[in-house]
């Protein structure tokens, strides 16, 4: 595997590398805990809720589902996963959708090593492969060379421009970056900007519109604030719960933080000062 931290992108002491290296010991916890936890989901989004009494996992799923219909890849495509989580979207997908063959990318070296076992166990290694890079620099892939892209709720954490870019770069004209994103509401104007690296990410809706707008056409944008608050508030009790069972101090640290972060999204969305869409860009 190579060597995460992109050197060339941002310098040791650079607030953007601590964030990176932050986001990925924090990922690598949440495995780790839901590893130990056995059951239960191994998605890490909020949902998105089509009816009343669903269970959590099942809005969890029905999340992705949601994301991999609007990407509608065709039996010959290469489709891209980022920020893919545990690898538990895409053994979904590798069962509901055709594609040749899906390459996950992440920056938590234990979620890439969970999912390449998992995928070798389901016998889905030829079809999923999944590598231990950033989306901001897909070394893997080759210019023009991919017809689908998904990004599950993690664009907020990505260095949207370098992002972007990059997407832009890897998918062929006419190929589809389809995001289940979170971002500040238009009107909040240059506040989140004027934030931590962490809020500066997440971004001003208006202001990523216009920076993936350089790159591609909006095909469709739905608003799912209404369907992805219920998972989001559930999410804290979700959280909370598994606490007294977490023994390493570092990773209660990283379990409270989900909670409060849960806790805040779960107010901005239903305020909509936070707005959740589902995205369908089309490489220009
Ligand atoms: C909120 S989780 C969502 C996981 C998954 N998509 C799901 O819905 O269950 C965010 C994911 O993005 C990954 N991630 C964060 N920053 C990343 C980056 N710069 N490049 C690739 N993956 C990243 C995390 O490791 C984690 O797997």
């Amino acid at each position: 595997m190579s060597p995460i931290h992109d050197a060339s992108a941002h310098p040791a002491d650079d607030p953007q590398a601590a964030l990176d290296r932050e986001l990925s010991e924090q990922y690598d916890a949440f495995q780790a805990l839901s590893e130990a936890q056995g059951a239960g989901s191994a998605y890490f989004n909020w949902g998105y809720r089509t009816r009343r009494g669903q269970s959590y996992a099942e809005t969890q799923e029905r999340l992705v589902e949601a994301v991999f219909t609007a990407a509608a890849p065709a039996p010959g495509d290469i489709l891209v996963d980022v920020g893919f989580g545990s690898g538990e979207q895409d053994f979904f997908a590798a069962r509901h959708y055709s594609f040749a063959r899906l390459h996950g990318f992440n920056i938590s070296r234990r979620q890439v090593e969970h999912a390449t076992r998992r995928a070798a166990e389901l016998g889905l290694h030829e079809r999923l492969v999944f590598h231990h890079q950033p989306a901001e620099r897909m070394q893997a892939l080759a210019d023009a060379s991919v017809d689908r892209m998904v990004a599950i709720e993690c664009a907020p954490h990505f260095d949207r421009p370098r992002f972007y870019k990059e997407a832009a770069r890897v998918l062929r004209p006419g190929g589809r970056l389809v995001l289940a994103d979170i971002a500040f509401a238009g009107w909040t104007g240059d506040l989140p900007l004027r934030g931590d690296e962490k809020l500066r990410r997440m971004g001003n809706f208006d202001h990523n519109r216009a920076e993936w707008e350089v790159y591609f056409h909006t095909r469709e944008l739905r608003n799912i604030n209404r369907e992805t608050v219920p998972g989001c508030l559930r999410s804290v009790w979700h959280v909370l719960r598994g606490l007294p069972r977490i023994q390493q101090s570092s990773h209660r640290r990283h379990w409270l933080g989900l909670a409060l972060t849960s806790q805040i999204m779960g107010t901005g969305l239903l305020l909509r000062f936070i707005r959740y869409d589902l995205i369908v860009l089309e490489r220009r």
